[in-house]
């Protein structure tokens, strides 16, 4: 029903407005606010994505939507509470920075807390569960701003993680979104689509930042019609840590000499191979050559063929003969 629909919208917008004045104004909210600065939060960066601080008693959040004359059969289903034994409602988000995830119209339906604790007996992330309002595979975070940088910018950047997102937002790219630390959905491709076709996808440098891209570039492939751009940082850095250690201006240089598709698979498959040894190398280039030859544009074929001869010291005309070859098996 619509009318409870808004009501558990308004819970949670309530909520953000409690957590940031607990995070910017309260003795409470001390502890937030300097976890906030060593994460290099300023101010302005806390307003825009209206951060705020999740205090360590269990009762402040509650006390605060009943006093706002909020049922507490509602207050249950906004996801913000958990509920006890005997019946009675805690808050669910205790000692957390917490980010608000918003809806497209920008309003606020659910919120990701990060452990402020050195404690990691306890989970880094937890998000609001599942609600009425709250589908974690239909939003992206920061989604509705960044469909305003759009127009800027021509693209979106995907990211993996929230703290991605403001840190590029912070070294002046505006575009940024992330999925809810889960997979990519489809839900979440078509909510792209409808916006830009440009999209760049900078996960985490690690290996399992990686091994998402990869996942991620094959489902904007088979989706088709995208333009992919796809960014792999150094030192198994994220992109906050990243733009912490090099700064906002290398970081935007990385971003603009985002790998093409077909770049991204030969970094990756050049990896698998030892091309020292002639058997391997052989190998390499041959397994490049075919996935060059299922490009459709002959132009791009010649680009990469010429990129392996150089790179591989080998001559251009033997890779075109091969991949003619291979041209002539596929079709
Ligand atoms: P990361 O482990 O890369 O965290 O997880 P991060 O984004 O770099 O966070 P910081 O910098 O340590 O604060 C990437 C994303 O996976 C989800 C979150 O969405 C996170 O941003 N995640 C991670 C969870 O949902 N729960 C977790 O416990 C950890
Ligand atoms: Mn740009
Ligand atoms: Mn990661
Ligand atoms: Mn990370
Ligand atoms: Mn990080």
């Amino acid at each position: 029903r619509a009318e409870n629909s808004n009501i558990l919208i308004k819970i949670n917008e309530q909520a953000a407005k409690f957590y940031q004045r607990v995070l910017v104004s309260t003795n409470a909210g001390r502890r937030g606010l300097e976890y906030a600065k060593q994460r290099k939060l300023d101010a302005k960066i806390i307003d825009h994505f209206k951060i705020g601080y999740a205090p360590r008693q269990n009762d402040l959040l509650l006390t605060y939507l009943r006093g706002r004359d909020f049922q507490d059969s509602d207050l249950l289903k906004s996801g913000l509470f958990v509920q006890t034994k005997n019946g009675s409602l805690l808050d669910r988000f205790r000692d957390r920075l917490m980010f608000p995830i918003a809806n497209e119209g920008s309003y606020v339906i659910g919120f990701s807390g990060r452990r402020i604790a050195n404690d990691k007996t306890e989970a880094k992330y937890i998000n609001s569960p599942e609600t009425k309002v709250f589908a974690k595979s239909k939003v992206l975070f920061h989604f509705a701003e960044a469909k305003k940088a759009v127009r800027d910018e021509n693209h979106l950047v995907l990211y993996e993680g929230y703290m991605d997102v403001i840190a590029a937002y912070q070294a002046g790219i505006k575009s940024g979104i992330a999925s809810m630390g889960t997979s990519l959905t489809d839900q979440q491709l078509y909510m792209i689509r409808r916006i830009t076709k440009n999209i760049i996808i900078n996960y985490d440098g690690d290996d399992a930042g990686i091994h998402a891209e990869d996942r991620a570039v094959k489902m904007f492939d088979q989706a088709g019609g995208f333009n992919l751009g796809i960014v792999i940082l150094p030192e198994k850095l994220d992109p906050d840590e990243y733009i912490k250690k090099y700064g906002a201006e290398n970081y935007t240089k990385e971003v603009k000499g985002a790998l093409t598709p077909t770049d991204f698979f030969l970094k990756r498959l050049a990896k698998k191979y030892n091309l020292d040894n002639d058997r391997e190398k052989l190998a390499y280039i041959d397994e490049a050559v075919k996935a060059i030859a299922k490009l459709t544009n002959p132009v791009e074929q010649d680009l990469y063929l010429d990129k392996i001869a150089r790179e591989q010291n080998v001559s251009f005309d033997s890779l075109k003969a091969t991949l003619a070859r291979y041209r002539r098996q596929f079709n």
